[in-house]
């Protein structure tokens, strides 16, 4: 993935700092373990990698908001979101795991927990553990309607987490179902989720206007890997304007409602604006 790699705790550090004197006002973090293995154990681990970076980013760059992305694909060995059993992915027993994983990210000190997996009731589950354990006050910002895309190619390659068998149509979206996503972020929403999420943005603008026309909840919007990795390849090739691009696709998902965008761009978008 063009100008994205795994980085250290340290370095991760560094780039926070560099990050905040931009103006950029948050961050999401991606775990990638050091062993992966058949139940993800390192995703809810207090030793874990997101739990020992959130303490360092906040330990030093404290103003930053630090967003963790809860899921399992980055710590199974497997690459699935959830717990794996003869070959099918659990709902129940995996929004267990996630909502220990919450509470271990949210313990750790992230401002705000970002499940992206798409089981059923996982944000309730995630709610009631985080009030159980004092962390009333941590936001959810709920990946409610995920899409099974082909634009997450260059991520999974990046935090390689590409599933080893079948593929993640039997927990993501249908790309051609367009109202299923308002009943997906409606379950969200009623779940406790404070924050929605469209996920892809760029050909999926038609539903972050749907979703932030039918609810009062902030709508955040993913421009995922492979949007970016199209502009960044298209414009080393000299086959397109790079910054007019980036700025052009930015635009159209903030005119579609976007309040917030996730973008691998941000640190180009920030130095054009
Ligand atoms: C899955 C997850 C995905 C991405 C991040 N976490 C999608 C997937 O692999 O199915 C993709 C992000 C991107 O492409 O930028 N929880
Ligand atoms: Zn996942």
């Amino acid at each position: 993935m063009p100008g994205c790699f795994q980085q250290s705790i340290d370095e991760t550090v560094k780039e926070a700092k560099s990050i905040y004197k931009l103006g950029i006002p948050a961050i999401i973090l991606f775990g990638i373990p050091e062993h992966k293995d058949e139940k993800g154990s390192d995703a809810y681990s207090d030793k874990g990698i997101i739990q020992r970076a959130v303490k360092a980013i906040k330990d030093s760059v404290p103003e930053l908001v630090v967003i963790t992305d809860v899921c399992l694909c980055e710590y199974t060995s497997h690459g699935h979101c959830g717990i794996v059993k003869g070959g099918k992915v659990l709902n129940d027993p995996t929004i267990e795991v996630l909502a220990k994983e919450a509470v271990s990210h949210a313990r750790a000190g992230a401002d705000i927990v970002a499940p992206s997996d798409m089981m059923d009731g996982r944000v309730s589950a995630i709610r009631d553990a985080l009030d159980g354990e004092g962390l009333e006050d941590t936001p959810i910002m709920s990946y409610a309607a995920k899409y099974a895309s082909a634009f997450y190619g260059p991520f999974r390659d990046a935090a390689e987490s590409t599933p080893k068998f079948g593929d993640r149509r039997s927990y993501q979206m249908d790309p051609p179902n367009r109202r299923e996503a308002i009943k997906e972020a409606a379950l969200d929403i009623e779940e406790g989720a404070d924050i929605v999420m469209v996920k892809p943005a760029m050909s999926y603008l038609d539903i972050i206007s749907d979703i932030k026309d039918s609810f009062d909840v902030p709508v955040a919007a993913y421009n995922v890997s492979g949007e970016y990795s199209m502009i960044k390849a298209a414009g080393k090739l000299g086959w397109i304007d790079e910054k007019r691009a980036m700025m052009e696709v930015l635009t159209s998902i903030k005119r579609a409602g976007a309040d917030m965008i996730l973008t691998y761009f941000a640190k180009d978008a920030v130095k054009a604006l």
